[in-house]
């Protein structure tokens, strides 16, 4: 039984699903697109679990428009997804392919027909490979090469899309994949790190300004993982720990943005004034329609003299005797509300959205159903929190599940499954969830 109706949250609430480009589409070199860094790291040894590519994926290259018709059947108004820029770029800068232009024009077009409005991701971590033998998100010019493609996505797609958002999850592309180098490209080290976090924060910026300058009507915004951050203990220096580990992974990207500046308590952080330039302070700012907010779990942060440079661990939630989710994150529903009234806190942020939360949970096809409640029960009992946030007065304006279909969880491959909507990765075949059947009763009241 619910506990609320979508009537709570409002008229204009807005009610979607959440995708991504290279984790659905497969078709990594149909139709003249150019290599990612994640098409080349999943060719890497070890790299991937059970060394899993994306090659195929869900197919959703060729399979969206059965894909929209189930959003359109899940009663789900919105769509959000990624261009993939190497479709459109396949070099990554200069000659573009006019196919990969014409692909999402399909796809975009299938969406407004069926009544489904599609929103634009720019930047889902697919960066092209020919970019990243440049020195990728560590050479400025990065800032230059993003602009160039956010300008042909809005000249091109502006027409007939409202929403877009410049960047996904800034803090997980630079960290996983320019500090640990367990995502794409696989670089590590502050070396990386603290250019890429500059570069960044510039074109995230420089992508919103081009954006507002271009499509006067359209609502600009860009999104970041969150999690909620409890000390272990009260002991002094678990609290400084946890102060340090917010700011990598909340503050680090927003407060830039907002015009805050960097947050000034991690030591290595200071490097980033190295690659400061005239004019940056400004060039880093922009003030964007909403920020989507992307939410699963909480952390909770210990001090460790052994970690370099923020002399913090996360306690595992393994080893907390807490519920988890099949990635190993505890299932704690309080941790959306928390972060929604965090950011809610700095004057200058508009509009919040949910633009992605959700759950992988072991699933079984029994009789062309999946039977899902834990999934379900996750999905209900976060958009509980949402709604107690919105009754406080937050404008938090919207809430994506992650995700339609399930698909490539990055270094995890297919093995966690996150969507509404089961795929059997050897025949493609989608069924619907029971937790996508009542998503589809919520969005069908009226
Ligand atoms: C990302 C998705 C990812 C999901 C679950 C988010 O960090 O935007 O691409 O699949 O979380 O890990």
């Amino acid at each position: 039984m619910n506990k609320f109706k979508k009537i709570d949250f409002g008229e204009e609430f807005h009610w979607g699903v959440s995708a991504a480009a290279f984790q659905t589409e497969g078709a990594c070199y149909k139709d003249g697109k150019g290599q990612s860094i994640w098409d080349e790291f999943t060719t890497r040894k070890g790299k991937i679990l059970n060394g899993e590519t994306a090659l195929t994926a869900c197919d959703f290259y060729h399979r969206y428009q059965e894909d929209i018709d189930i959003v359109k059947q899940l009663n789900i108004p919105n769509f959000r997804f990624s261009i993939s820029w190497t479709r459109i770029l396949p070099e990554g800068t200069g000659e573009v392919n006019q196919a990969g232009i014409d692909y999402y024009n399909k796809v975009i077009d299938y969406c407004l027909q069926q009544g489904v409005e599609p929103w634009l991701t720019l930047y889902h971590w697919d960066l092209p490979y020919a970019l990243e033998l440049k020195g990728g998100w560590t050479n400025r010019e990065v800032v230059n090469w993003f602009g160039e493609f956010v300008n042909i996505c809005a000249d091109s797609f502006g027409d007939r899309v409202k929403y877009w958002m410049v960047m996904n999850e800034p803090s997980v592309f630079t960290g996983a994949g320019y500090f640990l180098g367990i995502h794409a490209p696989g670089r590590t080290g502050l070396k990386n790190f603290i250019p890429a976090i500059h570069h960044a924060v510039l074109a995230m910026a420089t992508g919103g300004r081009i954006l507002k300058q271009k499509l006067l009507d359209a609502e600009i915004g860009t999104t970041f993982s969150c999690s909620h951050i409890e000390p272990h203990t009260q002991r002094h220096k678990d609290i400084a720990a946890a102060k340090r580990a917010d700011a990598l992974i909340n503050r680090l990207f927003i407060e830039p943005i907002l015009g805050l500046g960097y947050p000034d308590n991690v030591p290595a952080l200071k490097k980033i004034k190295n690659y400061f330039q005239a004019g940056d302070e400004e060039a880093i700012k922009f003030d964007f329609d909403f920020i989507g907010l992307q939410n699963y779990t909480r952390e909770i942060v210990q001090y460790s003299f052994f970690t370099p440079y923020i002399g913090a661990r996360l306690v595992k939630a393994k080893d907390r005797n807490v519920p988890l989710t099949d990635m190993g994150w505890e299932v704690h529903p309080p941790s959306i509300y928390y972060i929604i009234k965090k950011y809610s806190a700095y004057s200058n942020i508009k509009k919040i959205l949910i633009t992605e939360n959700g759950a992988a949970f072991p699933d079984k096809i029994e009789q062309n159903e999946v039977d899902d409640p834990k999934r379900l029960a996750y999905i209900h009992d976060m958009l509980e929190q949402v709604l107690k946030a919105k009754n406080e007065g937050c404008n938090v304006q919207g809430y994506f599940v992650w995700t339609l279909t399930d698909n490539f969880e990055w270094a995890e491959g297919y093995h966690p499954r996150f969507g509404l909507v089961h795929v059997d990765f050897d025949t493609l075949k989608r069924t619907i969830k029971n937790s996508g059947h009542w998503y589809r009763e919520l969005l069908g009241e009226q």
